[in-house]
């Protein structure tokens, strides 16, 4: 299995795919917008659906870093259009505030793709007062696609991808406590935490949003060699590197959930463009009640109206 989130498991699966890969133009026509794409994974992943035609929004927490990687893009794509975007996906109140000026801008929202991501070696909240990577990689995208709902209805084919890492198969969804308020703070278990999370709702996300016809996809994509690995985990870049697959690599399966006809069916895992099994390891299996809670404590957390579907 680990093999496969190498290069080598990378290159060896995309000899069987050409026949699987979108239309050159499959996006013409279509927004994207994706957060994190500053950097690493989210940065490729708009550079590969700027390639098939769509406009992407790189949403960003800095906007000069957001500024860079718009040049940089635009070198590899020089016909991209390309807008820059400001909003911390942590904040809920500026994910408020930026869904509200999107959905003014672009009234028809086709792909949403979650992938800011943070693994932060001590623990730190929002400004809400929530753990940093549950709220950002889940309770932002929650409210951001929540607040996005209407311009995500009005697309012909609306779908959204959680990031997810391969780090989630080693944590269950916690009984309690999601915000890790208590015992030893690791980083290492509130991200893969957070990740299982990501997956674990995706399945009630999917239903949540089903008859608006919005699909809601997970993937992993995977080891790649990105500044995120390089700042939060020095030694295992340092050991991994050969190993590595580059960030266009591990943002293929992105692009491909955007993209790839007929559209994938909702509410599943995936990576390299294969449906993957969210559990793996023996005792790591998520506990209905379990999710179920945390759903609860997490819908509450990002505001969003539980009456419906929830
Ligand atoms: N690389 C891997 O091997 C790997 C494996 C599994 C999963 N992933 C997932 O892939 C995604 C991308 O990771 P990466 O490796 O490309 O890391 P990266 O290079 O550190 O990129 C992360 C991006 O998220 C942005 N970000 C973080 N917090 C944010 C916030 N509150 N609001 C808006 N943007 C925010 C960062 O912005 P700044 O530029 O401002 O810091 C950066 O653009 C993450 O979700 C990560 O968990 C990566």
């Amino acid at each position: 299995m680990l093999v496969g989130y190498s290069r080598a498991g990378y290159r060896l699966r995309r000899h069987s795919w050409p026949a699987d890969d979108p239309r050159r133009d499959a996006l013409a026509g279509r927004t994207a917008l994706v957060t994190g794409a500053s950097s690493g994974i989210g940065m490729a992943a708009a550079a590969g659906l700027a390639r098939l035609g769509a406009r992407v929004v790189l949403v960003v927490r800095d906007e000069d870093r957001g500024n860079q990687a718009r040049n940089r893009i635009l070198r590899q794509v020089p016909r991209a259009e390309l807008v820059v975007a400001r909003c911390d996906v942590a904040d809920l109140d500026d994910v408020t505030r930026f869904a509200a000026e999107a959905r003014a801008q672009w009234p028809t929202v086709d792909l949403l793709v979650h992938n800011a991501g943070v693994l932060p070696a001590k623990r730190q909240e929002s400004r809400q007062g929530h753990e940093i990577t549950l709220a950002t990689h889940v309770l932002g995208p929650m409210l951001l696609t929540e607040r996005l709902r209407p311009a995500l209805a009005a697309s012909a084919d609306a779908r959204v991808v959680f990031v997810s890492s391969g780090g989630m198969y080693t944590q269950s969804v916690p009984a309690g406590d999601v915000d890790y308020r208590q015992g030893r703070f690791r980083g290492a278990v509130a991200y893969a935490r957070t990740k299982r999370l990501q997956v674990a709702f995706t399945t009630r996300l999917a239903a949540r949003y089903a008859r608006d016809g919005i699909a809601v996809h997970a993937m992993h994509p995977g080891w790649a060699d990105t500044p995120g690995i390089t700042n939060s985990l020095p030694i295992f870049r340092r050991i991994t590197k050969p190993l590595l697959r580059d960030a266009t690599e591990g943002a293929d399966t992105i692009v491909w959930l955007a993209a790839t006809q007929p559209p994938p069916p909702s509410g599943r895992f995936w990576h390299d463009r294969r449906e993957r099994p969210a559990h793996y390891l023996p005792g790591r299996h998520d506990n209905a009640e379990h999710v179920h809670r945390a759903w609860l404590h997490c819908s509450e957390a990002a505001r969003l109206n539980t009456s419906q579907n929830g």
